[in-house]
């Protein structure tokens, strides 16, 4: 089995988590900004996607590369300053490409937002969002930022690439 990790994000979490990945299963991580990051080669692939203004920013790569991506094992892990949850789920749902989406596992992870790497205009939208956010624990990881980092919840998707390649492994004895 060939696989590997291609992640999209800007602030460092989500390489974070594809790297902790990639420490796991031993598959290569590429950066979707990459040019060497060619999916087209592997046959189990790992995508990994902050999510920003409600949407996933990997999904114009993942609609460019559609035909290359349908028909492959898949994961999915997104990361999000909002924890596993329907609303999550709708984000998603509606920002990945649909053909890919009932083929893809889904696992959503939290990341981080550290308001001191933001510019000025990023930490006002910020801040406006807070006030008019009605859920108090978001509107106060708007406001501050936050970390959820958290090792430990990659070991479902480490999990479930080890039970495909015993899978594998089976059915090729
Ligand atoms: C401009 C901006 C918009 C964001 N929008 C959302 C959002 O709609 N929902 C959410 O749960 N988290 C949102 N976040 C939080 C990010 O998903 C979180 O910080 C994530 O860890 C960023 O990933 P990265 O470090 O790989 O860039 C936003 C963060 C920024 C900076």
């Amino acid at each position: 089995m060939k696989g590997a990790i291609f992640f999209s994000g800007k602030y460092g979490s989500t390489k974070q988590y594809a790297e902790w990945i990639g420490d796991a299963t031993g598959f290569p991580v590429f950066d979707i900004k990459d040019p060497q990051a060619n999916p087209s080669q592997y046959d189990f692939l790992i995508l990994g996607s902050s999510i920003v203004y409600y949407k996933l920013t990997i999904r114009k790569w993942a609609r460019t590369n559609l035909d290359i991506l349908k028909d492959k094992s898949k994961i999915l892990f997104s990361v999000s300053g909002a924890g596993p949850s329907d609303k999550l789920n709708r984000w998603v749902a509606a920002s990945f490409p649909t053909e890919l989406m009932p083929q893809v596992k889904h696992i959503a992870l939290r990341g981080r937002l550290d308001h001191s790497k933001l510019g000025w205009g990023l930490r006002q939208i910020l801040w406006v969002a807070s006030l008019l956010n009605r859920d108090p624990d978001s509107s106060k990881d708007e406001r501050y930022g936050f970390d959820y980092m958290d090792k430990s919840s990659i070991d479902p998707i480490v999990q479930m690439v080890d039970q495909y390649k015993s899978n594998e492994n089976a059915s090729a004895t």
